[in-house]
């Protein structure tokens, strides 16, 4: 007599619930995952309360990162505008645009606009934007371009993260930053390439320079004997 239910059919309540339990696990991961400040990596792209636009407001309207990153170059933080630098223009600029209600509504009720965070480090690693936009001291002073960690912000509609911002990602450049340095004038410049005269200087700047983790700092010649300096190094960005 055929069989109505195939054999392998005793399997599927075990399967059903093996099914399901690792459909559980991988909703409690994506859950913590998403919650931890791991998720934040590259291509992180999220959706913002207003569809502000980098490439329109820096490549078409030529706005300089300063005029509303303004901490970027006196502190730790770059900071996010507040609704008052939107607002010099467009108190008079698309003043009906839905686009640009909340900003209005923000404005009128003096509460922040819910910007979402993009680049987060976990607290327990120190970066400081003062420290690399400008380093080097003199007639050795260069800086390090937004574009370099951040990528073209310029062609952006959407911020998204180009960088892993990994312990190793930082380490790379510390122990040889020299390629990624230009002239202070050049900061928030986009598309900027050294020519053969500065590729020169940047040597040199390097060569005064003493990132934390790099080799020039975590291993030094003392009395003819080359040290190891491991825990002074991690301290650096390890505070
Ligand atoms: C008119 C103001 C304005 C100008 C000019 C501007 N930005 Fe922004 N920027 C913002 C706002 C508002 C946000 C938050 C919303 C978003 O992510 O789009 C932001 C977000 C960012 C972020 C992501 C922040 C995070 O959460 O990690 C980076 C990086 C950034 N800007 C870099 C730049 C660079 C580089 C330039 C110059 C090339 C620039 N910005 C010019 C207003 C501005
Ligand atoms: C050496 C790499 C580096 C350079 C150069 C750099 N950034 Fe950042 N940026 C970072 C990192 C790393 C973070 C995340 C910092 C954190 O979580 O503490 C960040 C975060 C940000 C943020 C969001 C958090 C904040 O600090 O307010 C903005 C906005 C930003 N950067 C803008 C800029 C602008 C504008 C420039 C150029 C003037 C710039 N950055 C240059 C690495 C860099
Ligand atoms: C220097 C002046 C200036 C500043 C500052 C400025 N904008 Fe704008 N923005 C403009 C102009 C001009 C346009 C319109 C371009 C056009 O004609 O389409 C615009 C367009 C927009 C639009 C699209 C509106 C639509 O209906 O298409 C949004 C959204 C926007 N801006 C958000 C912001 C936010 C948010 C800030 C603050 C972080 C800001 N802008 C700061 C000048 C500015
Ligand atoms: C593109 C190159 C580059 C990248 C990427 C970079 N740094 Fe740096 N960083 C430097 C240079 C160059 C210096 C030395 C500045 C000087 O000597 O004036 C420095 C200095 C520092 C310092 C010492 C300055 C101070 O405030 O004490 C810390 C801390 C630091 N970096 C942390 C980080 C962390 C954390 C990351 C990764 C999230 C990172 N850096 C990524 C180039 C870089
Ligand atoms: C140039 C800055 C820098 C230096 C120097 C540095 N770290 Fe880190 N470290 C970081 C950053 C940034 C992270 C966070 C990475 C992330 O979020 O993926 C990190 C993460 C870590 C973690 C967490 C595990 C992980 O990989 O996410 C450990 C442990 C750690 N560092 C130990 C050390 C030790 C030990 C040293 C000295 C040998 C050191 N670090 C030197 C920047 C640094």
């Amino acid at each position: 007599m055929a069989q109505i239910f195939p054999r392998w059919s005793n399997q599927t309540p075990r399967l059903i619930t093996l099914g399901a339990l690792a459909g559980l696990g991988a909703t409690v991961f994506a859950l913590y995952w998403w919650a931890s400040p791991y998720h934040t990596d590259v291509g992180y792209a999220p959706k913002q309360p207003v569809p502000y636009s980098h490439e329109l407001h820096v490549s078409e309207l030529k706005l300089d990162c300063r005029y509303c990153h303004v901490g970027v170059e006196q502190g730790p933080h770059a900071g996010v505008p507040p609704t008052q630098t939107c607002m010099n223009c467009h108190q008079q600029v698309k003043t009906e645009s839905e686009k640009l209600k909340l900003v209005r509504e923000s404005w009128a009720t003096d509460k922040s606009i819910e910007w979402v965070r993009i680049h987060k480090l976990p607290d327990f690693a120190y970066f400081n934007h003062s420290a690399h936009v400008g380093v080097g001291f003199g007639e050795n002073r260069a800086a390090i371009g937004c574009e370099t960690c951040h990528g073209r912000i310029d062609t952006m509609e959407v911020v998204r993260q180009v960088e892993p911002l990994s312990m190793s990602w930082c380490l790379d450049c510390h122990s040889n930053p020299a390629q990624n340095l230009r002239p202070v004038e050049h900061i928030t410049t986009m598309g900027w390439s050294a020519d053969m005269a500065w590729q020169e200087k940047q040597k040199q700047i390097a060569a005064t320079l003493n990132p934390p983790g790099s080799l020039s700092q975590a291993q030094r010649w003392v009395d003819g004997e080359l040290k190891t300096y491991a825990t002074a190094s991690c301290s650096g960005c390890h505070r």
